[in-house]
């Protein structure tokens, strides 16, 4: 057997959310390029075109194979719904690994799927904590992390935390998927004229779609609130889960509301904003990658690298309008330079924080070796 004939060359990777499209971009381009068959699975966790075709088709990546079209349910059921159709899909054909990203519901069922079917499991993303078991996410990464036969990390401390749970699996640490996607796309985003909704002059990003933040009228009230007293405009595409909260708040003047936006919308928004509010875990990296601040809408955050480099600022669980007017004001006062300078001051720290920056050809290295 020669050393190719050793090599992973069928990988099924399977995708179904938001952040997971942004996540497959890069590695499936490199996969291709080296001649190996991956098939795209989309459990269609996410299925409102603004959700997912518009990141598809923005990030280039190639139509998925076949969507399982699970759209949204329970935990419970979601989860099992996607297992029974995942098991099909790979009963027929055995790829040689299943690739799964991050800690959505998607990859907690394609993890379990996998090792069941005992097929090779690599998670990207892996050795992430937030250490709040209330959330969803915290329970999907710990157990793709456990179930994994080859976890990817971004940087050494997420291996540490790994070693430290003793994980079965082989660990490789690769750099941050999603700042060589956000570095790759972020000049084309800057080419695309802004929204016409977003207005002349300074403005900030909200975003919040986390159950804990936003299910809750009464706490999505308070982070308008907050919001609204900022000193700026506030631009808020709104997740289509908030919406249903939203009837019957009162909005405040200068929040401004939105529909979901795509990836290039999204990278413009970030690079023009002043300041960016969010509970989401990816936008408080894509806040530091492209040098703005950002508040985190939660009391704690899985990537501690964006508080240690000074862009990120944390709340409490559920943050108050009075905590985000405070630490709006705390990150404002770092705007004493220019975006540029700030890109150039902040490199070395993103450098030693977020890892290698080829990531999708170590990926695809580490891949080839399962
Ligand atoms: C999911 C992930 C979360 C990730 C986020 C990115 C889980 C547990 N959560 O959260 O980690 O940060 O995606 O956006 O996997 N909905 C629609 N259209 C859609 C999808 C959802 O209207 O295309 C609505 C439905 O009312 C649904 C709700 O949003 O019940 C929540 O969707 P779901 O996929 O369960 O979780 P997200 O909140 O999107």
């Amino acid at each position: 057997m020669n050393e190719r004939d050793r090599l992973a060359r069928i990988i099924t990777t399977v995708i179904g959310a938001r952040p997971q499209f942004v996540k497959c971009s890069l590695l499936g381009r490199e996969l291709r390029r080296r001649g190996i068959d991956e098939r795209l699975v989309h459990t269609g966790q996410h299925y409102n075109p603004e959700l997912s075709e518009v990141f598809i088709r923005e990030l280039e990546i190639p139509a998925p194979d076949v969507n399982l079209g699970i759209g949204s349910d329970s935990h419970a059921r979601q989860t099992a719904r996607m297992m029974i159709a995942l098991e099909a899909e790979l009963e027929g054909r055995r790829p040689d690994a299943v690739i799964v990203f991050g800690d959505t519901n998607s990859t907690l069922a394609a993890a379990l799927v996998a090792v069941k079917m005992q097929i090779q499991l690599v998670h990207i993303e892996a050795g992430m904590r937030g250490y709040n078991r209330r959330l969803p996410e915290e329970h999907n990464r710990i157990v793709a992390d456990h179930l994994a036969d080859v976890l990817i990390c971004h940087n050494e401390r997420a291996a540490e935390r790994l070693r430290q749970e003793f994980v079965s699996g082989r660990i490789a640490i690769c750099g941050d998927t999603m700042r060589e996607t956000a570095e790759y796309f972020l000049p084309r985003a800057l080419k695309r004229s802004m929204l016409a909704a977003v207005p002349e002059g300074r403005f900030a990003l909200l975003t919040a779609h986390r159950p804990d933040n936003v299910d809750d009228p009464k706490i999505l009230a308070g982070i308008l609130e907050g919001a609204g007293r900022i000193g700026m405009p506030v631009v808020f595409p709104v997740h289509p889960r908030t919406r249903k909260s939203l009837a019957g708040i009162a909005v405040p003047p200068g929040v401004i509301l939105m529909e979901p936006v795509g990836y290039l919308d999204m990278l413009g928004l970030l690079a023009r904003s002043e300041l960016v509010l969010t509970d989401s875990g990816g936008l408080q990296k894509e806040a530091l990658f492209i040098g703005t601040p950002c508040v985190t809408l939660r009391g704690e955050t899985e990537w501690p690298e964006t508080i240690e480099t000074g862009m990120n600022v944390l709340t409490s669980n559920p943050p108050t309008a009075n905590e985000i007017v405070a630490a709006a004001r705390e990150m404002s006062t770092q705007t004493g330079e220019s975006r540029p300078q700030r890109r150039v001051r902040l490199a070395p720290l993103i450098d030693e924080r977020f890892g290698p920056i080829d990531v999708a050809r170590r990926v695809a290295d580490t891949v080839e070796k399962c």
